[in-house]
């Protein structure tokens, strides 16, 4: 077993979202999601660039990365700290298209779209846990709320959206 333990790479597989923290030229963050985060091998997870000029161009510069990866119902997760390499060609580029249009179901629209991945060799993994869980509360119940909570949030928005269709 690499860095990534199988339930490090459990949540991320399941999850298919992760939060890119890369630096800009002048010291300042920058963040963004990426929805093809994934894992690929045991030291090592990937992104597609499908519109990611900013982390790129830092990457570029400077291959520091962090990505983090939650669950927003159980509120657990995994930060990765590492260093990127872009791959924007030749059979790495390629068995990484394969795995995404074959395994991942990334849509042909999107994978067109796909010009360079970007690899990330995973140096150091934690946890990230929310602090509800330091009150003793259980993950059942923390699961029961916050599908509860995100439920309403579904529901508010199609009475809001089913009311303003109303003539
Ligand atoms: C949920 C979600 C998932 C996304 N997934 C990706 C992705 O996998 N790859 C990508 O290049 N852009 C993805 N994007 C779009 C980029 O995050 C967005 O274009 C961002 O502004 C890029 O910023 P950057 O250039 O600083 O990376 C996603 C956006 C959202 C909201």
């Amino acid at each position: 077993m690499g860095v990534l333990t199988e339930d490090m790479q459990r949540v991320v597989r399941e999850q298919r979202l992760g939060f890119v923290a890369t630096v800009c030229a002048d010291g300042t963050p920058n963040l963004s999601p990426k929805g093809t985060t994934t894992v690929w091998d045991d030291n090592h997870l990937i992104f597609a660039d499908i519109c990611s000029p900013g982390t790129v161009a830092n990457l570029t510069r400077n291959p520091a990365v962090e990505v983090n990866v939650v669950d927003p119902i159980t509120r657990r997760g995994y930060r990765f700290k590492g260093h990127a390499t872009i791959v924007d060609g030749g059979p790495l580029l390629e068995r990484a298209m394969a795995f995404y249009r074959n395994t991942y179901g990334l849509s042909d629209a999107l994978a067109r779209r796909v010009e360079r991945v970007v690899l990330i060799d995973v140096r150091q993994a934690a946890p990230l846990i929310s602090p509800v869980y330091d009150t003793g509360a259980k993950e059942e119940d923390v699961v029961r709320r916050y599908v509860e909570y995100y439920e309403g949030i579904r529901r508010q928005r199609a009475e809001t959206t089913s009311k303003a269709a109303r003539p």
